[in-house]
């Protein structure tokens, strides 16, 4: 006798062949039944291509990563400062209440090595910790892409396909164990891909974000300001565009030459990376940083709770 998935797949080819539309037969209870069972994903099978993805969080929470559970540092209370205004603003109670694309937040500098990337998961974990906030974090440093190698797996399609009209968006989003989190890779390579970046397609792929996920913070790890042209093509378009600085390293002529060239960004803010005592201080007199966030022009995150050491 043959089995019963034998006899089913012959009913639909013969419905196929009738040409009835396959869509149509499916109760909704069964829709909703594989809904559910999407969501259960056993860690052994998870995987790229399953939409899911198993992050290693006790090896990430060794390297200085802000998974959920990690104990209480320094590091976890800077973020929790810096990243509340952020929050704020993104859900408009912030001091911009009407920020076009204000869930669109954008993570650069002025030259590459200044920390973009480890802040940009920073946030993203410590955003999504929160009871109330999800969080999407975007690799969009397309020529320089290392979020999914930050978080130890392998390469995948993404953002650069979906660019391309390759996968849709929802094709090639990873939820992950951190129930909060979603990422979206930066996708298959190629030489011109930095150039998609200020490209329509990207910015109708921002637009049709902000629509669809108006309650997710949506982070995105971008080039460096300086290196490329489409950095402040794509910061024109986000509602928040976070400005990591060195602080050991980067000059302020260079930091100044950076924020010219997004004056025109509505909501800027000044993150200060791995500093010193000292040279939190030097930076701090050299800009005015004084007490709590500054907005307006030359805006900078203000005082020791932004800065990330
Ligand atoms: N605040 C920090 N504390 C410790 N390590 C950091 C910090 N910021 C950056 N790093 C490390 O410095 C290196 C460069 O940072 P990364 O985020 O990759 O820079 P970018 O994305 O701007 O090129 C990485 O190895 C990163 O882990
Ligand atoms: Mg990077």
């Amino acid at each position: 006798m043959a089995s019963l998935i034998e006899q089913a797949a012959r009913r639909m080819e013969q419905l196929l062949a009738a040409g009835v539309d396959l869509q149509d037969l499916v109760p909704q209870a069964a829709v909703e039944a594989s809904a559910k069972a999407e969501k259960i994903i056993p860690a052994a099978s998870a995987n790229s291509s399953s939409g899911y993805v198993e992050l290693d969080l006790p090896s990430l929470a060794l390297q200085g990563f802000l998974v959920p559970g990690a104990a209480r540092s320094q590091l976890a209370d800077q973020y929790r400062v810096i990243k509340r205004p952020l929050i704020d603003n993104a859900m408009g109670k912030g001091v911009a209440a009407s920020l076009r694309h204000s869930n669109l937040v954008m993570v650069t500098s002025a030259l590459a090595g200044e920390g973009k990337s480890f802040t940009s998961l920073n946030l993203a974990l410590s955003i999504a910790s929160e009871l109330d906030n999800r969080v999407l974090l975007v690799d969009a440093d397309v020529a320089r892409p290392s979020v999914l190698r930050m978080l130890g797996l392998p390469r995948g399609p993404g953002l650069l396909d979906v660019l391309e009209e390759r996968v849709t968006l929802s094709d090639v989003l990873l939820r992950t164990n951190v129930d909060k989190l979603t990422l979206l890779p930066s996708g298959t390579p190629h030489s011109r891909a930095t150039e998609l970046l200020a490209s329509d397609a990207m910015r109708g792929l921002l637009d049709e974000m902000a629509r669809r996920y108006p309650d997710r913070i949506i982070i995105f790890d971008s080039p460096p300001l300086l290196l490329t042209t489409e950095s402040r093509v794509l910061a024109s378009h986000m509602g928040q565009v976070v400005v990591v600085v060195h602080a050991e390293m980067t000059r302020q002529s260079v930091v100044q030459q950076a924020l010219a060239t997004i004056e025109s960004c509505p909501l800027k803010l000044m993150l200060l990376n791995q500093a010193s005592a000292n040279s939190a201080g030097g930076y701090g007199e050299g800009y005015g940083y004084g007490s709590g966030y500054g907005y307006g022009e030359g805006q900078s995150f203000g005082g020791a709770s932004a800065v990330v050491s």
